[in-house]
């Protein structure tokens, strides 16, 4: 099986979501389940764009060892200089540079010719290169660039130093056999492209983004890039859950797959919605709240007969717990100290011991407490410890 890196964007695209702004603890809490979740790249932010950022790309890079951690730059030396910086202390130092090669982009954003726009990416490249070992460089647009053009850049950024080719579709406008034609046109012609990592990129705008990477796989591309819940600018990024379960249930079509921690999809889904404070939507694949609901008496039926007439993803797939034991206001500290570590909380016994007040609270208000309840009381305790 072809092992595809993932590239986590949580906390650089999908904290550029409208409405969410996260601050260093809070960042720092989500790195540390997306090592659990096994991303291979975790995208902290983007040191140069504010103090707070710097200050929070910095800490991640300096507790987060699992992943390997980087951070966005524009192809200025100042930004390169000030992601350095930030992201020295990781074991493998990684930039994330980007620059627009889309006509529409380069004509009324950048307003440089093309020419400049090599120019630009090459001294960038190069700047990077006398610290970083691993330099990512975005053809930011790339789908709306032109082919010809596309490969001249690349030729010339990976000559500079380049490791990571990434290829977004920054607006979403690609359908699946238009994108991964962009990666084979690529792979055809640039000299020397199979020594580099080839990185997909892809927004949601017209619903197609994981599609269209699994389309950029099956056309060469190494990584993938997403975020958890999809999130991310406009209607956002690939939805990395929905994609690593995708390769791994349809793993008899395809010969390539993710390291994703599959049972951790719940906790880093459920925490990514707590602390950016964007919902799941009910209906959302793989971990919407009515993603395993059978509503139907003819659904229902089936799956009492046969689970598998209608259910293709086991909720203990992502993690869900599907032990029958249900918590209530009867219930003791025990059972709920239990449940914590099932659902992965490491937490001290005088946090436990404030959880459980805040359950029984919570408790004599509800009738049954829900694995979502569950998820909140502790990542609140988590959080302060
Ligand atoms: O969508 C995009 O083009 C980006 C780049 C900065 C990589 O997010
Ligand atoms: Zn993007």
């Amino acid at each position: 099986m072809r092992k595809i890196d993932v590239f986590d964007t949580t906390l650089r695209d999908g904290e550029q979501s409208a409405g969410i702004n996260l601050n260093t603890a809070e960042k720092l809490e989500i790195a540390k389940q997306l090592e659990r979740f096994n991303a291979d790249v975790i995208e902290a932010g983007f040191p140069a764009s504010s103090q707070g950022d710097f200050e929070a790309v910095k800490k991640i890079a300096q507790t987060v060892k699992g992943s390997i951690i980087t951070g966005l730059a524009r192809s200025v030396k100042s930004d390169i200089d000030t992601s350095w910086e930030a992201l020295k202390y990781g074991e493998q130092p990684h930039i994330h540079i980007f620059l627009a090669t889309s006509p529409i982009h380069m004509t009324h954003k950048l307003k440089k010719t093309p020419d400049q726009v090599v120019e630009i990416a090459v001294e960038s490249v190069k700047h990077a290169k006398k610290k970083f070992p691993l330099v990512q460089w975005s053809a930011e647009d790339a789908f709306r660039s032109d082919p010809e053009f596309l490969i001249r850049v690349v030729k010339e950024v990976i000559k500079a130093g380049a490791t990571t080719i990434n290829l977004p579709d920054t607006v979403g406008y690609a359908t699946p056999s238009e994108y991964g034609a962009m990666f084979r046109h690529l792979k055809e012609n640039v000299p020397g492209i199979d020594r580099v990592k080839l990185s997909a990129h892809c927004h949601n705008d017209l619903g197609m983004a994981v599609a269209n990477t699994i389309a950029a796989i099956e056309n060469g591309a190494d990584q993938v890039e997403g975020t958890i819940n999809g999130l991310g600018e406009r209607a956002g990024n690939a939805a990395l859950e929905e994609l690593a379960v995708a390769l791994h249930i349809r793993k008899d079509k395809f010969t390539f797959g993710t390291d994703v921690k599959l049972d951790e999809i719940k906790r880093t889904s459920q925490l990514v919605s707590q602390l950016t404070g964007m919902a799941i939507q009910a209906n959302k694949a793989v971990v919407g709240k009515n993603a395993f609901a059978h509503e139907s008496g003819i659904h229902q039926d089936g799956m009492l007969k046969e689970r598998t007439t209608y259910e293709i993803i086991t909720p203990e797939l992502i993690g869900e717990n599907s032990t029958q034991l249900v918590l209530g206001k009867h219930s003791g500290r025990h059972a709920f100290k239990n449940r914590a570590i099932e659902l992965g909380f490491e937490l001290s016994d005088e946090k436990i011991n404030e959880a459980f007040k805040n359950f029984k609270v919570l408790a004599d208000k509800k009738k049954e407490i829900s694995e979502d309840d569950l998820y909140v009381l502790l990542t609140d305790q988590q959080i302060q410890e």
